[in-house]
């Protein structure tokens, strides 16, 4: 399907956006879409996490623009249904859990209610996007866009749903880096992103690491941090969830034979005791209680 949209008059100013699910990522994406003077919306099925998004989109706005010279703040609007999320929008992207049936129904609500040009996101990590668009009429329109941890890490990787056009994706790549991101292109679709594939391996061996008692959470963290100069396998995946994370480990383990079943059977002992990383206060380091608070 064409876009509507002429290029040369766009500006993250005129043209809004929107981001379905305010949790980890859709906070921190919406942060990053209302850092170039533009207007984001954001929905959440639950108004108290949509409530602690804006806290947080608010504190961090003005240290985002101030790191990005020439850009203004823009605005962040809490939106009470996806409709009006997505009116007038030229990209929505959708950040709810990464489960099927939700983001299939999710799929076919967007499909019907944003405008007809503008584009369809997913931020799922481990689903490609074909997997839970059966219900949407114009999949050329569909793309996995696959952000990190904005605003510390701004790259997003960008993965066809196998028929989305080649103007969604040059559109993507010309419109993404006005909003401080990072494009890679994804060359065929895949079952995890270019460098989740490679840290899901980091991530599991750490964890067998750690569930065979060979070392401890801690011990590995520092070790990467002499080693490679670089944050912990642990600190990271508290970082994300370890609900997220076992979530994208059992995707993995269903579609790729072999996969030793001991690091998911770690982090459920965790899950099990409601420790889920940063946003319960709790995961492999305990030290996240004012954080769960405020952000
Ligand atoms: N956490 C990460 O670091 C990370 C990184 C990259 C990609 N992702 C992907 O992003 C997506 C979201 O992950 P997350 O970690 O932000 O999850 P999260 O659990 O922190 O947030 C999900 C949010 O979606 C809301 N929600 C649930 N159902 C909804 C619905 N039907 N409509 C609107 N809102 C709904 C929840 O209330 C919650 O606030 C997943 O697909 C995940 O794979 C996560």
């Amino acid at each position: 399907m064409a876009l509507k949209h002429d290029d040369s008059k766009f500006s993250p100013t005129t043209h809004a956006t929107a981001v379905i699910g305010s949790g980890t990522l859709g906070s921190r994406i919406a942060l990053m879409l209302a850092s170039s003077g533009g207007e984001v919306r954001l929905y959440d099925l639950n108004a108290d996490q949509l409530e602690v998004a804006r806290r947080y989109v608010e504190a961090e706005l003005p240290r985002v623009v101030a790191g990005r010279p020439g850009t203004l703040p823009g605005r962040l609007v809490l939106s009470r249904t996806v409709q009006a999320a997505v009116a007038d929008t030229w990209m929505v992207v959708e950040a709810i859990p990464e489960r099927l049936d939700p983001k299939r129904k999710m799929f076919a609500d967007l499909d019907r209610l944003a405008p007809e040009d503008a584009i369809l996101a997913s931020n799922s990590s481990s689903y490609p996007t074909s997997q839970f668009i059966d219900a949407v009429s114009h999949p050329g329109r569909v793309a996995n866009t696959h952000y990190y941890s904005p605003p510390e890490v701004n790259v997003v990787e960008v993965m066809s749903c196998g028929k989305t056009t080649e103007e969604v994706i040059a559109r993507l790549f010309e419109r993404l880096p006005a909003y401080g991101f990072q494009p890679f292109h994804v060359l065929k679709e895949s079952v995890g992103f270019i460098f989740n594939r490679i840290w899901a391996a980091i991530k599991s061996e750490s964890l067998a690491v750690v569930a065979e008692g060979v070392s401890t959470p801690q011990v590995v963290d520092q070790l990467f941090q002499s080693v490679l100069g670089s944050l912990g396998p642990f600190r990271r995946m508290d970082k994300v969830g370890l609900d997220v994370v076992l979530g994208i480990e059992e995707h993995y383990a269903a579609v790729r034979p072999g996969i030793p079943a001991e690091p998911r059977q770690l982090l459920k002992q965790y899950i099990e005791q409601g420790h889920l990383g940063i946003k319960s206060g709790k995961g492999f380091y305990s030290d996240y209680e004012e954080k769960a608070t405020t952000r």
